[in-house]
């Protein structure tokens, strides 16, 4: 396993659809093993593969039960992930995204979804989620589809970046901000 580098939002692979996975592999694990271990690194809650340079239909999401515990949730891995039913209500939350760092944003996103697709030994899999579980399976859903969250902002006043907190000079940074939700 191996923390990878991060992509970054100006990089063509994050506007690309990512491809269907045909078979699960050794080196798709690999590559599995790999995201999970650069989202705890950078201590985001998802990741999509594209994100470390594979243009792939391959998610991970962790978000942990206890906020101050990193690793406390459930670890989701979805291979070619789809969703399958998402409830009418629209809900408004923080996010950030481990590729465009220091920016947030409310993002409207359904309250619950159910996504279906592989888990990493290629059985069927069906995940019902709710609150910020499901906010996180639609960002990383996006990602496979060239979309980032920005994209789903149309007041451009509902987005804002946060200085490094050693760059803050007259303003501190809101406990709120900084433990936005970063994917
Ligand atoms: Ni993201």
């Amino acid at each position: 396993m191996a923390v990878r580098p991060i992509v970054m939002a100006d990089q063509p692979i994050l506007r690309r659809k990512a491809e269907p996975v045909l078979r699960i592999t050794p080196a798709l694990r690999r590559l599995i093993d790999d995201m999970v271990e650069t989202m705890r690194a950078a201590e985001g809650i998802g990741l999509a593969a594209p994100q470390i340079g594979e243009s792939l239909r391959v998610i991970v999401v962790e978000v942990p039960e206890d906020e101050e515990v990193p690793g406390s949730g459930i670890l989701h891995v979805v291979i070619n992930p789809e969703i399958l039913e998402a409830s009418p209500e629209i809900v408004e939350g923080v996010e950030g995204c481990l590729s465009i760092p220091g920016w947030y944003g409310w993002v409207p996103r359904h309250r619950s979804v159910t996504v279906r697709g592989l888990n990493r030994d290629g059985r069927w899999i069906r995940i019902r989620a709710e609150g910020l579980v499901a906010r996180v399976f639609q960002h990383e859903i996006d990602h496979l589809n060239g979309i980032l969250f920005p994209d789903r902002i149309q007041d451009p006043t509902r987005i804002w970046r946060v200085q490094p907190a050693r760059e803050a000079v007259s303003e501190p940074v809101s406990a709120g901000l900084s433990s936005g939700l970063r994917d």
